[in-house]
């Protein structure tokens, strides 16, 4: 571990490599460079500090990048122990960036950073999963006068924060950046789809064509995700709580049941629910000998790892990300810990998806400044007109022309005089 005031990193000397992922992020996220490039022009976040927790990866460097043309000072951790790219860590560490993470963080660890965020006394708060949010609001009350607001990128953290102002105590605004059409439609489908299939092909190196894969939640993310396993040949069975959403994947194609009937058909489990508990012991013990279990959910709750380790006979890492547990006289693999998959053992989603994610915070975090003292402690949706604004960047960035209305058109959707 390298340790100085400022940050706290594996190894500095992964800094080059790290400086060229994060040049070759920044080729393929052309909004956030453009907003960059107005960003160190107007400078709209000077005097801001920016406390960050979000998975530290080349595509939060490239944000991070573009927060401080714009101004800001930014003090940065992972959101998750095990998604850390210590490459681009180093990286931004080199560039005087105060950055506080590791891959394989302890939880000890992972506290003590947001901690370390948080002592920079930071004005807008860049959250994922509410962990940092939360902190301020338990921990660290003190520092909420100097808060103008946070944004939130993940769906988990959106439920949460949700749950704050339904009880009343959130006590600033909080931009749900997941709620942007340019996120959660893109990125949880698109990214989450991919990556977390990238994520179990680079721990297994297991063949997808002709396997049983279950899907476990149908959201934006499981939606991806069943569409890619199905692109790859294999045969998706969904399971739901949902009923519209279950409908939904019984009319894509696929074959819904419960989980305690999915559990006996299985060869690949992939949880995206955002709950706990999705998989247990119980489902484990009727699961098929060399049946794999993966987790793409924000939290590690949702496959009971406790709970069946307990009931394993023995256990043994068989490479990394790759646990064998002996249940039953069955082999069942676990994949990174029951951690997001697509982040502990691949990449994350792709830097083109994180394009337009991250595109929202920093338009999110210019919102805020622009509106301190305006916003009400709620939850609130970014306005559609920024959203479309990076829809466009992302079109003019692929090179993709679109049509536009004419006069005509216009004027017949603004009315309602001509019908049949
Ligand atoms: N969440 C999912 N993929 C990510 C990535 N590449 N960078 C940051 N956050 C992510």
């Amino acid at each position: 571990m390298e340790k100085e005031k400022n940050y706290e990193v594996k190894d500095l000397s992964l800094a080059e490599q790290g400086k060229k992922n994060i040049e070759l992020a920044e080729m393929r996220m052309g909004p956030v460079m453009e907003i960059r490039r107005r960003f160190e022009k107007e400078k709209p976040l000077k005097g801001i500090t920016v406390g960050m927790a979000l998975h530290v990866t080349k595509e939060t460097a490239v944000l991070v990048r573009t927060l401080v043309a714009g101004g800001a000072e930014v003090a940065i951790t992972s959101c998750n122990p095990l998604s850390t790219q210590d490459d681009a860590a180093a990286a931004l560490a080199k560039e005087g960036v105060n950055v506080y993470a590791y891959k394989g963080e302890s939880r000890e660890d992972y506290y003590r950073y947001l901690e370390k965020v948080l002592s920079h006394n930071p004005n807008v708060l860049i959250d994922d999963g509410l962990d940092l949010i939360t902190e301020v609001h338990t921990k660290r009350k003190e520092l909420i006068k100097n808060i103008i607001g946070g944004c939130e990128e993940t769906t988990t953290g959106i439920i949460r924060v949700r749950a704050m102002e339904r009880e009343g105590v959130l006590r600033f605004p909080v931009i749900a950046v997941n709620d942007n059409k340019t996120k959660h439609l893109l990125d949880n489908y698109y990214g989450t789809g991919q990556s977390t299939l990238d994520g179990i092909m680079r721990a297994t190196n297991i063949l997808f064509a002709g396997k049983t894969v279950v899907v476990a939640g149908y959201g934006d993310c499981g939606k991806g995700v069943a569409l890619k396993a199905k692109g790859l040949g294999a045969n998706v069975i969904v399971t739901e709580v949902d009923a519209f959403r279950a409908l939904q994947a019984k009319l894509d194609g696929y074959r819904v049941m419960p989980m305690r009937e999915a559990a006996k058909e299985g060869d690949i489990f992939i949880t995206v629910t955002g709950n706990k508990n999705v998989i247990t012991v119980e489902h484990v013990k009727s699961m098929k000998d060399g049946a794999v279990l993966a987790n793409s959910g924000h939290f590690d709750v949702e496959i009971d790892v406790a709970g069946i380790k307990k009931a394993a006979k023995s256990t043994r890492r068989i490479r990394p990300f790759m646990d064998e547990y002996s249940v039953d006289g069955k082999r069942i693999y676990i994949l990174g810990e029951g951690r997001l998959i697509n982040l502990a053992a691949a990449e994350g989603h792709p830097s083109e998806v994180m394009a337009t994610s991250f595109a929202g915070q920093a338009l999110a975090v210019e919102y805020l400044v622009k509106n301190k003292g305006k916003l009400p402690a709620k939850v609130l949706a970014l306005p559609e007109k920024i959203d479309n604004e990076i829809a466009e960047l992302q079109l003019k960035a692929m090179g993709v022309k679109r049509d536009g209305l004419t006069g005509e058109q216009k004027k017949y959707l603004e009315s309602w005089k001509e019908g049949t």
